[in-house]
């Protein structure tokens, strides 16, 4: 890895490969950048033409209202393609059957490599009319909420299609969360139904996923039928008058049924991310502006054609798994591989078994799960040809130099090109990326603007940085997927979150660094939430649930350098008044945590702290807490507001003894 340890390897240029251009649909800088200011020109122009080539409308939209958008205070609103009607799963599966009804939509590749199967968009189509029609017949209409907790099995996204095709609001959530997560989750969106399955793998572990989900469910007075879906066939409780079998229900469910017209407008989904403060929020998307977005991008951030095969990792439960497993490219008729799987199971080939097994050209996955195989060594890529990959895509959090050289050199062995995607689940689908055969590379940067979006750097006094610059990245423009709001949100925390800090922009939380060739590249989050194993997570949710156990006083989460996860969970807890400091104890609040909010959240380091060091004004200094759990104990800036300044000495002898 002697390249990614120069100390200019940030500044160096890889252009893009001949073979990667040749298949590109756009494919200079040049020509993006005249498409680019076509789209910012006109944007109202730009988007109504996508719109009308890539959708298919019942009732097309009103050319006058093509977009209605305000950042500004008070005014927060956007909307997108008004007067128009149309249908998600009309768009994703029944427009396609002319043509490809034949062609594999969905690959479900299974825990087991010997568990597969193919769903040809006549599969997927005869699968979700027939589901559609049993939603309806438990009696879930248009606008209706539906829960789902599913692992990555080809019925998630036959159920989440089936919901969109009668016009249901369906809320998935992902598979580590805990059943108090999962409740807190259902009732906030307020679903009757809930559907779920026995059991699942992860590797060579079997996981109970009803179990957890009865548990949720038990404290949920609004729901009022569970519809399991056979997967692992192990024994599980079926309740009565509640709980129902997916395999019976669509024994005796009708072939066919009518797609919902949908206004642009209508909510579509909704999903659950953390933020800096409170709750979980209920990031609401609508109809035809997501769809656009999702799709549109899909196809020209790897660049993706009709034959083919094309593989993201992700996991349905987050937004990646909704706009690029599913959406995405379904709505382009392309074939997306959906993959119940792990990295390292049965081996650390996995994925290069994959990609060889189905001859994948467009691949996306995350910089946890390259560092993950990396470490393992090359032989687990040697095993297999994966000489059909094109396109690498990556997402959801900064690559480190050593990751991106050995996605770039070993797996992309230089004729591929990597397409690093900065976005988030509000924002629909990629905001800055390069495009992979306009846009040369440079290691670990997220390049350019998509078409339509303007980005913005602000300064320290809420200045927009113009030229090169470090500083909070913003949106300036409105673009059609960008989320429409929280669900249920009386308190109003969306503009709260998004529009205030920098009044008249969209704030992402993280921070930017644009060069003196207009290139982006993302640092980190600059509030209080982490990035682990690149999923979203507050500091005050795993705070709040380690002061709910009864031994702790206070806590404090921050995050700090992990080689795998990127960033891992550091806790300082305080604990109440004689209560011992045992190894023990520091288990029982791993397990606590995980109970509250799930495994993803379980803290990798606590240290016990009597005090922690705040301001005379009582707030906490995360400043220094973050030094000190990176061990980079030199620099703590200005400490001279601390109450206490002696809590620093403390906090930094006890990490010392922590290794
Ligand atoms: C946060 C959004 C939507 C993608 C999956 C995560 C971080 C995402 C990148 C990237 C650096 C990235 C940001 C962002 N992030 N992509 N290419 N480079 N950071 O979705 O849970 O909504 O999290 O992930 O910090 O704000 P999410």
């Amino acid at each position: 890895m002697a390249e990614a340890t120069e100390t200019d390897f940030y500044d160096k240029v890889f252009p893009v490969p001949e073979r990667v251009r040749e298949k590109s649909y756009v494919k200079s800088r040049a020509e993006y950048d005249k498409l680019y200011k076509e789209s910012i020109d006109d944007p109202n122009a730009f988007w109504a033409k996508m719109a009308s080539e890539r959708l298919s409308w019942f009732k097309p939209f009103d050319k006058k209202k093509v977009s209605d958008w305000s950042f500004e205070p008070g005014k927060v609103h956007s909307k997108w393609f008004e007067g128009g009607k149309i249908n998600v799963s009309y768009n994703c599966l029944d427009r396609h059957l002319a043509d490809k009804k034949n062609k594999a939509a969905i690959i479900f590749e299974g825990n087991d490599p010997n568990d597969w199967k193919v769903y040809t968009y006549q599969d997927m189509y005869r699968e979700v009319n027939k589901f559609a029609n049993v939603l309806k017949s438990l009696g879930v209409k248009k606008g209706d909420r539906v829960s789902i907790f599913l692992p990555m099995i080809a019925e998630l996204s036959i159920v989440m299609l089936a919901c969109t095709r009668i016009g249901a609001i369906h809320a998935i959530v992902f598979g580590g969360f805990s059943a108090e997560a999962l409740r807190d989750r259902i009732n906030n969106c307020g679903a009757e139904v809930v559907i779920t399955c026995d059991g699942t793998y992860r590797g060579s572990k079997a996981v109970p996923q009803k179990a957890t989900c009865d548990k949720a469910v038990d404290q949920c007075p609004g729901v009022k039928t569970m519809i399991v879906v056979k997967r692992t066939g192990t024994e599980v409780a079926m309740k009565e008058g509640r709980d129902i079998w997916y395999e019976d229900l669509m024994a005796k469910a009708d072939r066919y049924c009518e797609p919902e017209w949908m206004d642009s407008e209508d909510p579509l989904f909704i999903l659950y991310t953390s933020g800096s403060t409170g709750q979980p929020k209920g990031v609401v998307h609508t109809q035809a502006g997501y769809l656009l977005y999702a799709s549109m991008t899909q196809q020209y951030a790897f660049d993706v054609r009709d034959e083919d095969t094309y593989w993201c990792t992700a996991d349905i439960g987050w937004v990646t798994g909704h706009s690029y497993v599913v959406y995405g490219p379904l709505c382009n008729g392309f074939t997306s591989i959906l993959f119940e799987g792990v990295p390292n199971y049965p081996d650390f080939g996995r994925f290069w078994a994959v990609v060889e097994k189905y001859s994948v050209n467009n691949f996306y996955t995350a910089p946890t799960a390259i560092r993950s195989i990396a470490k393992e060594g090359d032989k687990w890529v040697d095993m297999h040809d994966i000489s059909s990959l094109r396109v690498l895509g990556s997402v959801g959090e900064p690559l480190n130099p050593e990751a991106w050289w050995w996605y770039y050199n070993k797996i992309g062995a230089g004729h591929c090109t990597i397409s690093d995607t900065w976005w988030q689940t509000e924002n629909g689908g990629h905001m800055i990326l390069p495009l992979p055969g306009a846009i040369d590379i440079k290691p670990a940067k997220a390049m350019v603007p998509f078409f339509g979006v303007v980005p913005a750097i602000m300064d320290e006094d809420g200045k927009e940085i113009k030229g090169p610059g470090k500083g909070a990245l913003c949106i300036k423009k409105g673009w059609p997927g960008i989320t429409r709001g929280l669900w249920d949100d009386k308190e109003g925390r969306f503009e709260e979150n998004y529009f205030s800090q920098f009044p008249g922009y969209y704030f992402s939380g993280d921070g930017a660094e644009r060069d003196a060739d207009g290139d982006y590249k993302i640092t980190g989050r600059v509030d209080d939430v982490i990035n682990v194993s690149g999923h979203r997570l507050g500091t005050a949710e795993v705070e709040a649930a380690l002061t709910s156990h009864p031994d702790v006083a206070e806590a404090a989460v921050v995050g700090f350098p992990h080689d795998i996860k990127g960033q891992g969970i550091f806790a300082y807890v305080t604990l109440n008044h004689n209560v011992a400091k045992t190894d023990e104890l520091k288990k029982a609040l791993v397990a606590h945590v995980r109970k509250v909010v799930g495994p993803i959240a379980s803290p990798d380091q606590i240290q016990w702290a009597d005090g922690l060091p705040k301001t005379r004004s009582g707030k906490i200094m995360r400043r220094v807490l973050r030094n000190v759990a990176a061990k980079t104990f030199g620099d703590f800036g200005d400490t001279s507001t601390l109450a206490d300044p002696a809590v620093v000495d403390d906090l930094v002898a006890n990490r010392k003894k922590l290794g």
